[in-house]
């Protein structure tokens, strides 16, 4: 089968989502099964050029995975023709400058969200990309996850009937940083430094409701920040500027009710760490990360409100597993493929800059809501 290498620039290959999702499970994984299959019979071999400010961890991991081609100079990748592919998965706030770079340069665009740290930030870069004619989309992994395929199938199926509620239940606890170590990067805590649960998890929140349920049309939230002090990745205290959890209400179109709980500062006592439960007329589910576990109308016990006596019912015994009817391979991975075959063809990938502009206008909204104390429409987006 002929072998078709595709050239593809991975900066902020040295944090956590660059390294670990994106390169070792997603493009080094993709190379381990063989490369792509894509249509014609060529097999598409993804060539990573890793980009890092650190020339030494950079080098490390290239000599880690055998790879040979890596730079500290964004300028000198993007003025390689050879590489067709720009990808970020840098901080936040240091993406809109390298996607616009990327896209004056011509390459196909594969991001991390957010697109941008606001939403001027974010359409500029969904006008770079039209106008630049090439291939371009935003991570949206949540979306390949087992426990969110199982729940789109029940609502392929229509499983729910008229679907009423979403409860969106996303946390766990962030070490402070003082006696353990915090499980995520500081900057994530500095406002500054484009930090914050809204900015980073309402984006996941605007795309998995709209392709799973219905348009968001509304939100009200309440942003926060539960601690205000934590130590960084050297020990260092700091002052911790941006929201650490937020609650939020969200309209959907045909009347749907979504109560989104998304801290940093909560402890587990779900059986993942994000759950989603659905309440529709004929019959509700509660997708995670992995499961998703289903209660029919017709299976529907008859609770009755008692403080006096001690319960005997198994509440979480009366739901049913759904089952996987079928094998699901790492999300990010899965999204790498379908983005790589769509650059091969030349043709629009699903979710686009636009859709992740949409993530952050939906974040800022949020914010915007949690700073007025209002509920606020949530118009469409398009370009001018
Ligand atoms: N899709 C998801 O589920 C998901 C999950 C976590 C994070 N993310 C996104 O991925 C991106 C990276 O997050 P992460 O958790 O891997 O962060 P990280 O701190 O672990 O990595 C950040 C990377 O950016 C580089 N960088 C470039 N300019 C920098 C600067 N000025 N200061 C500090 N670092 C700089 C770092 O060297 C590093 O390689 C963020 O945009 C975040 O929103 C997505």
């Amino acid at each position: 089968m002929p072998r078709k290498s595709i050239g593809i620039i991975v900066n902020g290959v040295t944090g956590r989502m660059g390294y670990r999702q994106h390169l070792v499970r997603s493009l080094l994984a993709i190379r381990e099964q063989g490369g792509l299959e894509v249509a014609g019979g060529t097999v598409l071999w993804p060539e990573p050029l890793l980009v890092g400010r650190n020339a030494d961890r950079v080098r490390a991991i290239a000599e880690r995975h055998g790879l040979e081609r890596w730079t500290t100079s964004l300028d000198v990748a993007l003025a390689d023709p050879d590489l067709a592919v720009y990808f970020d998965a840098q901080v936040t706030s240091a993406r809109e400058e390298a996607l616009l770079a990327a896209f004056a340069a011509g390459k196909h665009v594969y991001t991390e969200k957010p697109t941008a740290g606001s939403l001027a930030g974010a359409l500029r870069v969904a006008g770079a990309a039209r106008d630049a004619k090439v291939v371009h989309g935003v991570v949206a992994d949540k979306l390949f996850l087992p426990g969110l395929m199982k729940l789109r199938r029940l609502v392929d199926a229509g499983f729910f009937g008229r679907i009423l509620s979403v409860r969106v239940d996303f946390g766990y606890w962030v070490f402070e940083g003082d006696w353990q170590p915090g499980q995520r990067p500081s900057w994530n805590y500095r406002a500054e430094d484009g930090g914050g649960i809204v900015l980073d998890m309402f984006p996941h929140w605007r795309y998995v409701l709209e392709r799973t349920f219905a348009p968001v049309e509304s939100v009200y939230s309440h942003a926060v920040t539960h601690i205000p002090r934590r130590w960084d990745e050297n020990g260092e205290p700091y002052e911790a500027t941006a929201d650490d959890a937020a609650y939020a209400i969200v309209g959907l179109r045909g009347g749907i009710v979504v109560q989104i709980g998304c801290s940093w500062a909560v402890r587990v006592a779900r059986r993942e760490l994000v759950e989603f439960q659905v309440d529709g007329v004929l019959g509700s589910a509660v997708a995670g990360l992995r499961g998703c576990r289903v209660q029919s109308r017709a299976t529907t016990p008859r609770p009755v409100w008692n403080p006096d006596v001690v319960s005997t019912e198994d509440f979480p015994a009366q739901w049913a597993e759904v089952p996987d009817n079928g094998e699901y391979d790492n999300g990010f991975k899965a999204q790498w493929e379908l983005f790589l075959r769509h650059v091969h063809s030349g043709t629009p990938f699903p979710y686009d800059l636009l859709d992740g502009a949409r993530g952050v206008q939906f974040a800022e909204l949020a914010l915007e809501s949690a700073r007025e104390g209002r509920r606020l429409t949530v118009p469409s987006l398009e370009l001018p």
